[in-house]
C-alpha cells in the first residue's frame, strides 16, 4: 500500500534536475530531515524523556534556553556538520556562526537556523517547529558573519518541520512550496501536500493583542476594523487565533489562509520587531511568497530587506495575499498622511494614547 508513494529523496532528485549543485543541495536538505526526525522524536517523548524545562542560561537574545532549544541546536549541527555540503551554519542559540570542524570538509552552502521555534511552548505540549534557510557560499575561504548577511531573495531553499499531532515538513527550493508528513513507521517523509497555495481572502488573523498599547496606527486600524466586524468598514466578521509558535500559526495559514502579524511596536526601542530577519522571517516569506502569498514589514517585503546582523529582529505581516496588501496600504497612507482618522476616540490621529505620539 505504501508502493509509488513520493518520499522526500524521491522529490528532492525530481525537483533539482538539471539545477547546478543539485546532488548537494538535495543531500544537505535529508540531512536537515534527519535532524528534525531526531528532534520530533524528543518532542514527542516530553518529559518521559526527560526532555522539559530550562538548562538555567540565556542564549545571545537574552532569552532563557529550554533544553530542547539546546538538544535541538546540537541535532542540526551534528546532522549537517559533517557531509562536506555547507561551509558553515548559523543558529539562534549561537553568538557566533558555528565553524565547520577541521576534521571535516566545507561545501558550497551555508545553513541558517531556528533549532526549536515557538520553544515557550514545549513544557505545555503546543506544537512547536524547526524553520531553516539555505544560502550559498561560492568562496574556498571559510565563512565570517558577513557572508551571511544576503537578502532573503538569495535562499536557494528554505523550510521548517512542524511538531504536531503529526510531524510536517514544508519545503521550498524556489519552485513552490510542498508539504511532507512524516511516516514513523518506515522514517520518510512522504509527499502529502503539493503544490500548497494560500488564499487570496481570508477572515482569520493572528497577532499577540497584549502588546496593542505598543503599536504603529496602522496595525491599530487594521485590527480595529476586523474587530468590528460585520458591523463596520470590514463588513464582514473576522476571527482569531494566536498560538504564540510561529510555525503554527504559518502552517495554518498554508492549509487554510490567514494573516499573521508580530509588526513593529514600541515596546523596546532596542527591538524593531519581535522575529528574527534571517532564521525566522526569511525562511518563512519564501515559503509564503511560492505558495501564492505576501509578506512585508509593513513598508517594504521581506525578502528584500538587507540583513544587518545575524540576530537581527524586523517587524513580519504576512499570509493571504489580499489582507496583506491592504495592511501594506494602511502603512502607505499613515507614512504619507493620508489615512484617515479612524473611529476609536482612544486611537485617532489626534489622540495623545497614539503609540507614536508617546515616544
Ligand atoms: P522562539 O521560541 O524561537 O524564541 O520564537 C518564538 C517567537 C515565535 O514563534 C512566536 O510567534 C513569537 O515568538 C511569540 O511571541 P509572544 O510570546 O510575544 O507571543
Ligand atoms: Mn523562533
Ligand atoms: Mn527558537
Amino acid at each position: 500500500m505504501h508502493l509509488g508513494r513520493t518520499t522526500l529523496s524521491k522529490f528532492l532528485i525530481q525537483q533539482l534536475k538539471g539545477i547546478e549543485g543539485a546532488s548537494d543541495l538535495a543531500a544537505l536538505l535529508i540531512d536537515v530531515a534527519a535532524a528534525t526526525k531526531t528532534i520530533s522524536s524528543m518532542t514527542a517523548k516530553g518529559a518521559l524523556g526527560g526532555y522539559l524545562g530550562e538548562v538555567g542560561n540565556t542564549n545571545v537574545q537574552g532569552e532563557s534556553q529550554k533544553k530542547l532549544d539546546v538538544l535541538a541546536d546540537d541535532a542540526m549541527i551534528r546532522s549537517c556538520e559533517w557531509g562536506g555540503l555547507v561551509a558553515g551554519m548559523a543558529s539562534e542559540e549561537l553568538d557566533e556562526p558555528y565553524a565547520i570542524p577541521d576534521e571535516f570538509q566545507r561545501g558550497n552552502y551555508l545553513l541558517v537556523f531556528d533549532p526549536l521555534d515557538g520553544s515557550s511552548n514545549t513544557d505545555v505540549n503546543v506544537s512547536v517547529g524547526t524553520i531553516f534557510s539555505v544560502l550559498r557560499h561560492d568562496k574556498a575561504e571559510a565563512p565570517v558573519t558577513a557572508d551571511y548577511l544576503q537578502t532573503g531573495r538569495k535562499q536557494v531553499a528554505a523550510g521548517y518541520a512542524i511538531y504536531g499531532p503529526a510531524t510536517m515538513l514544508v519545503l521550498t527550493v524556489g519552485k513552490g512550496t510542498h508539504g511532507f508528513t512524516l511516516d514513523r513507521e518506515i522514517g520518510n517523509y512522504i509527499l502529502t501536500h503539493p503544490n500548497l497555495a494560500i488564499p487570496e481572502d481570508t477572515n482569520e488573523f493572528a497577532i499577540n493583542t497584549s502588546n496593542a498599547r505598543f503599536w504603529e496606527s496602522p496595525v491599530h486600524r487594521y485590527v480595529t476594523e476586523c474587530q468590528a466586524g460585520r458591523a463596520g468598514e470590514r463588513g464582514r466578521d473576522f476571527n482569531m487565533r494566536w498560538i504564540a509558535s510561529m510555525v503554527a500559526e504559518v502552517h495554518r495559514i498554508l492549509m487554510r489562509g490567514g494573516v499573521f502579524m508580530y509588526p513593529k511596536d514600541t515596546k523596546d526601542s532596542a527591538k524593531p520587531g519581535r522575529l528574527r530577519l534571517m532564521y525566522e522571517a526569511n525562511p518563512i516569506s519564501f515559503l509564503i511568497e511560492q505558495a501564492g502569498g505576501l509578506s512585508t514589514t509593513g513598508r517594504k517585503y521581506l525578502l528584500d530587506v538587507v540583513p544587518e546582523g545575524l540576530h537581527q529582529r524586523i517587524p513580519v505581516i504576512l499570509g493571504s495575499r489580499n489582507e496583506v496588501a491592504r495592511i501594506e496600504r494602511y502603512h502607505l497612507e499613515h507614512d504619507a498622511g493620508t489615512d484617515r482618522p479612524f473611529e476609536s476616540p482612544l486611537f485617532n490621529e489626534r489622540s495623545l494614547f497614539r503609540p507614536e505620539a508617546r515616544v
